[in-house]
C-alpha cells in the first residue's frame, strides 16, 4: 500500500442481556482511521493523531491499542514493519461498554493487514482479534458487522452472522466509567444449573427475536442472571432508567457490554424513550448522552 487508506469501525454492543460472551451486534457509530504509509520512519514516535472520544488521554505512540493491533499483525506475517501515521477521528465513547477497545483492535488489524498486502483472510483477523481480547463478542461484530453469535475456541472461533431485519436502537450512555476488568471481576465464577438453563434459552431465544424483529418475544426473554444483576450496581439509577425505557415503550433494555451504556429495543418512540432515560439519570444527577443507531451490516471496512 503506497496511498493513504481511510478504515471506519463500528461500535458493538455484547450480551445483549443473556448472551454474555456470545453474543453481539454492530451499531452505526464509527470510528475512523487514516492510514498514512511513509517512505521511512517518521522523526517522532508520536504516530497517531487522535480527534474526538478520548483525543486527550490515548497515547499516540505504539502503547495505542491501533498500532500494537497493527504491530501484532506484522508480527504474525513475518514482516519487519513498514513506517506509518495514523489519524483518527473517534465517536464511539470509551470505557461506555460499546466496544471502543474493540474497535481499536480491529481498526489495528484491518489497518496492519491493508499495510502489507491484505495477507490475512477475515478468519485470520478474526482468530488474531480474539486472542487479543479474550472473546469475541465485540470483535467478532467490529470486525463483520451484524448480529454475531461466537464462541470462543482454542483456535478458530466458531462464529455465524444472523440476518436481522432494520431496527432502530435506543443508547444511554452515562458519565460513569467502568472497567471491563471490574465489571468481570465482580462476577460469581460458579453459577446454578437452574441460572444457567435460565439463561442458556433466553439467549437462543434473544436470538430469534431479533431475526424476526418480534419485540415482544424480545421483551419476555431479554434478561439475564449471569452477568446484569451484579453490573446494575456499577450503574447508578439503573432500575428508574430501566422502568422509564419501559414506561416509555421500550420492549426490552440490557446492559451493553459490561455497562454503563443501557440499550433498549423498541419498535417505535425511539426519541422518546430516549429522553425519558437521560431524564431519569439526570434524576440521580448522571449526565448522559444518547442516540437512536441502526444495525451495521459491514463491520469494519475500507472506504
Ligand atoms: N462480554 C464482555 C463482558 C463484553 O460483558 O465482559 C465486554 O468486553
Amino acid at each position: 500500500m503506497t496511498k493513504p487508506s481511510r478504515i471506519l469501525v463500528p461500535a458493538t454492543t455484547a450480551n445483549l442481556g443473556p448472551g454474555f460472551d456470545c453474543l453481539g451486534m454492530a451499531l452505526s457509530l464509527y470510528n475512523e482511521i487514516e492510514v498514512i504509509p511513509l517512505a521511512a520512519a517518521p522523526d517522532s514516535t508520536e504516530i497517531v493523531e487522535i480527534e474526538g472520544e478520548g483525543a486527550s488521554e490515548l497515547p499516540c505512540d505504539d502503547r495505542n491499542m491501533i498500532v500494537y493491533g497493527m504491530h501484532r499483525v506484522f508480527a504474525r506475517a513475518g514482516v519487519t514493519p513498514p513506517p506509518f501515521t495514523l489519524k483518527t477521528v473517534n465517536h464511539i465513547p470509551m470505557m461506555s461498554g460499546l466496544g471502543s477497545s474493540s474497535a481499536a483492535i480491529v481498526g489495528g488489524i484491518v489497518a496492519g493487514n491493508e499495510l502489507i498486502g491484505n495477507v490475512f483472510t477475515r478468519d485470520d483477523l478474526l482468530t488474531l482479534a480474539t486472542e487479543m481480547e479474550g472473546h469475541p463478542d465485540n470483535v467478532g461484530p467490529a470486525l463483520l458487522g451484524g448480529l454475531i453469535v461466537a464462541v470462543a475456541t482454542a483456535s478458530l472461533p466458531i462464529i455465524t452472522q444472523v440476518d436481522v431485519p432494520p431496527l432502530q436502537m435506543v443508547i444511554v450512555t452515562p458519565d460513569l466509567r467502568v472497567a471491563t476488568d471490574e465489571a468481570r471481576r465482580i462476577l460469581p465464577s460458579m453459577l446454578s444449573r437452574h441460572d444457567a438453563i435460565y439463561n442458556i434459552g433466553r439467549a437462543a431465544l434473544v436470538v430469534q427475536a431479533l431475526s424476526q424483529g418480534d419485540f415482544d418475544l424480545l421483551g419476555r426473554a431479554m434478561d439475564d442472571r449471569l452477568h446484569q444483576p451484579y453490573r446494575k450496581h456499577l450503574i447508578k439509577g439503573y432500575d428508574d432508567v430501566v422502568s422509564a425505557a419501559k414506561a416509555a415503550g421500550a420492549s426490552a433494555v440490557a446492559i451493553s457490554g459490561s455497562g454503563p451504556t443501557l440499550i433498549a429495543f423498541a419498535p417505535d418512540r425511539h426519541k422518546a424513550i430516549a429522553h425519558e432515560m437521560r431524564q431519569a439519570f439526570a434524576v440521580h444527577e448522571i449526565h448522559s448522552r444518547t442516540w437512536v443507531l441502526e444495525v451495521d451490516r459491514l463491520g469494519a471496512r475500507r472506504v
